[in-house]
């Protein structure tokens, strides 16, 4: 645009663990370089066989590779260049001691602060891109402020709002970015300064600036209020299977309300993913230490109802296929937490077949594009089920090459995922290879219904009425 000032910026983005594609200059006045302690990542960024799957993401690495993109371990000199300095590391859930299980583990972003005030030789800009619980910039400019050179430091907040699988269309056309920071003239210049960087290719009245706090609360409340959607939407699928309504037709007639609109009123299995879960109970655990008990309550209840709605999945399942699943073969179609991705992190379909494994299910799982360990590192981390520990888990669970293996001889097949491949599946064909009768339990609604009934299927989904049990007058 005319008014993007053009200025020449080195940033760089510290660890490019978590959200590690957030940021991306289209711009090449700006030099931007990653930079990470592990050798591994770092190499596969550089390497043709990128660290995760995101369309489009090759091509955007390919073009600026080299030129002003880079990726290193040279951690030290590359802060002693940067004019603006994006903080990206991962702020796990704390697993022990204060807040564990809830409260966000904020020590990755002060070593970065302490790395920053050791080694500048000059001011710079401090911007918190992770997902921090509100007030981390305080900690960060504490840090900051103490050290020994007499430099200033601005610390601002742009928390990251893209969403994988689309992460690339987000970045290019972000709905807004969000800029926090210091209302004094040194902190609105610091803000002013990173506007112009994304006015490079996000036009200004999409680019918001607040102060600190709202900018590093707005993020955790975005994602609650995305998450509340799902588990609202999924809460009513299940008084529809109980009378007879449909949760597709409820959603188009609420969603068509232009004050409540169409997008993430799709029900589920459950929401997962690396976001939604952490980011609320860490809300949670913020408004815990404010003293607002009942604000905690009401959005752990957004928790609660999607641990119900994985657990009602599961056990219908069960239900459906007599009360037993012990030695049957059950297809999962799909493992990652959403399609277009290979993130399992928190993906519902990891305990959807935890409890079939419960249950003596041969489990056997497609999806195009989780590997089998990463699957089994998340089973182990989040459920504590490791094939070394638990005998017979390892053969208990095959990794099928594609969707007609992994439905050939089964009791059962179970859409987990909503891949658009998967509607596209020959199922006259599965059909004859599954054994009798055969199940179709549609976690996603993705499947025609009534076509697969023709079959001759037992067609199962979320919050749409059984045809057996409910008719009209
Ligand atoms: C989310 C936010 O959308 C993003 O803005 C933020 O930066 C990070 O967290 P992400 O975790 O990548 O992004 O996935 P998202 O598309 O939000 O989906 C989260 C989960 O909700 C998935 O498991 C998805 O399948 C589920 N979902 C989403 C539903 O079950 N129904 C819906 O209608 C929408």
């Amino acid at each position: 645009s005319a008014l993007a000032i053009p200025i020449v910026v080195g940033i760089v983005v510290v660890g490019s663990f978590e959200r590690r594609i957030a940021f991306y200059s289209k711009s090449f006045d700006i030099r931007v370089c990653v930079v990470d302690l592990s050798k591994k990542q770092i190499d596969a960024w550089n390497s043709r066989d990128l660290p995760i799957y995101e369309p489009g993401l090759r091509e955007v690495v390919d073009q600026s590779l080299g030129k002003n993109l880079f990726f290193s371990l040279d951690i030290d000199s590359e802060i002693k260049m940067a004019d603006i300095i994006f903080i990206s590391v991962n702020t796990p859930t704390k697993t022990q001691g204060i807040g564990a299980g809830r409260a966000a583990n904020i020590k990755n972003c002060e070593l970065c602060a302490r790395k920053i005030a050791e080694v500048s030789e000059s001011d710079k800009i401090v911007v918190e891109k992770s997902t921090v619980p509100v007030r981390t910039a305080q900690a960060v400019n504490r840090v900051l402020e103490c050290n020994e050179k007499g430099l200033k430091f601005q610390v601002l907040s742009n928390p990251e709002f893209l969403a994988e699988g689309t992460a690339i269309a987000d970045l290019m056309k972000p709905d807004r970015v969000l800029i926090g920071g210091n209302q004094s003239p040194e902190g609105l210049k610091a803000a002013e300064t990173l506007v112009s960087v994304y006015a490079n290719w996000v036009p200004r009245e999409q680019i918001l600036t607040t102060n600190l706090w709202s900018s590093e609360l707005s993020k955790l409340v975005a994602n609650a209020f995305l998450a509340q959607r799902v588990s609202s939407i999924n809460s009513i699928s299940a008084l529809c299977e109980a009378t007879g309504a449909n949760v597709s037709e409820i959603t188009r007639a609420v969603g068509m309300d232009d004050r409540i609109g169409k997008r993430f009123l799709n029900s589920s299995i459950g929401f997962g993913g690396s976001c939604f879960q952490k980011d609320i109970l860490n809300l949670v655990y913020l408004c815990e230490t404010y003293g607002l008990k009942e604000c905690a309550d009401y959005w752990n209840q957004v928790i609660l109802m999607n641990d119900y709605q994985k657990k009602r999945f599961s056990e219908k399942m069960v239900a459906c296929m007599f009360n037993t699943v012990t030695g049957k073969k059950i297809a999962i179609l799909g493992y990652a937490f959403k399609k277009d991705t290979g993130d399992v992190r928190e993906t519902p379909s990891m305990f959807v077949v935890r409890d079939l494994l419960l249950e003596q299910a041969q489990i056997h799982v497609y999806d195009p594009q989780v590997k089998r360990e990463d699957m089994w590192a998340e089973m182990d981390y989040t459920c504590d089920l490791n094939p070394s520990t638990y005998t017979g888990l390892e053969s208990a669970v095959t990794t099928s090459p594609d969707a007609y293996a992994a439905c050939d001889g089964a009791h059962a097949l179970a859409v987990l995922t909503e891949w658009d491949e998967f509607k596209e599946l020959d199922f006259e064909h599965i059909y004859k290879s599954m054994a009798k009768p055969a199940f179709v339990f549609d976690g996603r609604n993705i499947l025609d219904h009534d076509a697969l009934r023709k079959i001759g299927f037992e067609v199962h989904a979320i919050g749409k009425p059984d045809p057996n049990k409910f008719s009209d007058l």
